[in-house]
């Protein structure tokens, strides 16, 4: 009777994810963003918790919802904020997935008022921000990392280098060059690098077969 039960493998276990773009403040009205529409972190938030993880999710402004009583949602908007409550909750994580499209760079300042046009050209100084997912692979303990890798050249290789520098168990490829694979559209092409450097590559699907991919990944070197 506790069939249903024990085909949870993620049950008891504490999942975070991190989703979405971040918005860096140029003044009041105006930020520097990104493409990414969340759908890919929010699949694998609904694949985790359906395989009976209490999953933490760590959004970016999105639109995309999400339905299910083992999910919690956290909403931030910069990456100082996503940096601040990713760390708040990681220590108690027994998983970490991070795919989202951080800003990797933020203004200098923001301006308390709205920045009003002129003939003169306008420069706006960039600071680079924290990388989050780096500072996790620093402090990890138990916790199984996972990462994200969006490339346009050197794929593979630029993929594995990241692994490598954040102190990853998994990095997660995502390729730009096919058609149907990236930011807006519903399917993705990737290739799953563990931290031995072994690739395996999957094929063209839909972010949420694709989430249970990355998820059935994770489970299976969970259990190794
Ligand atoms: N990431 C992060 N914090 C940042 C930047 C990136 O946590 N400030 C994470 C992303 O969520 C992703 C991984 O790092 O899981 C790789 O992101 P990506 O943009 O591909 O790589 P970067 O290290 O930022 O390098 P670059 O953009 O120069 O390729
Ligand atoms: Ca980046």
């Amino acid at each position: 009777e506790n069939d249903i039960l024990s085909k949870l493998p993620l049950k008891g276990k504490k999942v975070l994810i991190t989703a979405g773009p971040t918005y860096e403040a140029i003044d009041p009205v105006r930020f520097i963003g990104n493409h990414s529409s969340g759908k890919m972190g929010f699949a694998i938030a609904k694949q985790a918790a359906n395989l009976g993880a209490e999953v933490f999710l760590i959004s970016g402004p999105s639109h995309q919802k999400i339905k299910h009583s083992f999910v919690k949602r956290i909403d931030v908007i910069s990456a100082d904020d996503m940096y601040k409550a990713t760390h708040q909750y990681f220590k108690n994580m027994d998983i970490a997935i991070l795919s989202a499209a951080v800003a990797d760079y933020k203004p200098k300042n923001s301006a308390n008022q709205k920045i009003k046009k002129a003939t003169a050209s306008l420069n706006i100084e960039l600071l680079p921000t924290k990388d989050i997912l780096a500072s996790l692979g620093e402090i990890k303990e138990h916790q199984f990392l996972v990462g994200f890798a969006l490339e346009t050249n050197n794929e593979i290789e630029n993929a594995k280098s990241k692994l490598k520098r954040k102190n990853l168990d998994a990095i997660v490829l995502n390729s730009l060059q096919d058609k149907g694979a990236g930011f807006a559209t519903n399917t993705n092409k990737i290739t799953i690098i563990d931290k031995n450097l072994v690739e395996k590559p999957f094929e063209l699907k839909s972010k949420d077969k694709v989430a249970k991919d990355i998820m059935n990944e994770i489970v299976a070197k969970l259990e190794l």
